[in-house]
């Protein structure tokens, strides 16, 4: 039976593949990856190189919708949901054929959105998970941040979760990661004020890319940050 090699291709730097990776995507005859609309995709971008002239077929599942509906409603989970009962089928038809490489940023199961589809799919269809370096890895890499030493403990927080919820996060560990900023960054910082967490917070845009930006988030002038922004709480400048 042919399966599905969910693959981890890292925060953005193409050098950042592991050689699992690079290999199953260089040996593939079909991959698919999730992209906004009218965008190329961020893992599919990664690849490029990779996968050089060769003819590969590709399967780009295409949101429905980002952030015009709000991601707690009815209408946000059911418009998902049909979307990804529509990718499953695609994705069951193509195995007909061959394997299929499933390419995610960073690490597929940090996070990534192939775990939606897994859940509907890991009951009758082989799934393989091959890690990959993640964006929060990336960043604290080229920020030279050690973001946890000894016995400190780590929050890794989501910006679009309620600013109560963030500052109860920021109190219960000495180091965090927030993912997730977007148009949330005036409520992060807010949480990060109320914390004591806001003049060592550091913000790295596109991180391992070729555009990447390392910026004190206090000389951090934008009103709201890429969808490809994280924010590092480190351990050194303890509060
Ligand atoms: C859906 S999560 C995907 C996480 C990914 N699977 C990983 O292992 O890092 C998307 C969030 O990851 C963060 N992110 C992903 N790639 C990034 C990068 N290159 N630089 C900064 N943040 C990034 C952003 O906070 C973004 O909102």
């Amino acid at each position: 039976m042919n399966k599905i090699y969910c693959v981890g291709v890292g925060p953005g730097d193409p050098e950042l593949l592991t050689l699992k990776a690079h290999k199953l995507i260089r040996n593939a005859s079909q991959i698919a990856y999730f992209r906004k609309r009218n965008s190329t995709g961020r893992a599919r971008k990664t690849i490029e190189k990779t996968l050089q002239k060769k003819k590969v077929y590709e399967y780009p599942m295409e949101y429905p919708l980002t952030t015009e509906v709000d991601f707690q409603t009815d209408e946000y989970k059911k418009t998902l949901d049909d979307f990804y009962i529509k990718c499953c089928a695609e994705i069951k038809f193509l195995l007909e054929k061959d394997d299929l490489i499933i390419i995610s940023e960073g690490d597929p199961l940090f996070y990534g959105s192939f775990v939606h589809l897994y859940e509907k799919l890991k009951k009758d269809t082989p799934v393989i998970f091959v890690p990959g370096i993640t964006a929060m890895s990336g960043s604290w890499t080229n920020a030279k941040i050690p973001i946890a030493m000894g016995d400190a403990s780590i929050s890794i927080i989501m910006g679009i979760q309620d600013e109560k919820d963030i500052i109860k996060s920021l109190k219960s560990s000495q180091t965090a990661v927030i993912m997730k900023i977007g148009t949330h960054l005036k409520k992060v910082a807010s949480a990060l004020k109320k914390t004591n967490n806001f003049n060592r917070a550091i913000i790295v845009e596109k991180a391992t890319m070729i555009d990447e930006k390392i910026i004190p988030l206090k000389n951090y002038n934008e009103k709201r940050a890429p969808y490809f922004s994280i924010i590092l709480i480190p351990y050194e400048t303890q509060k």
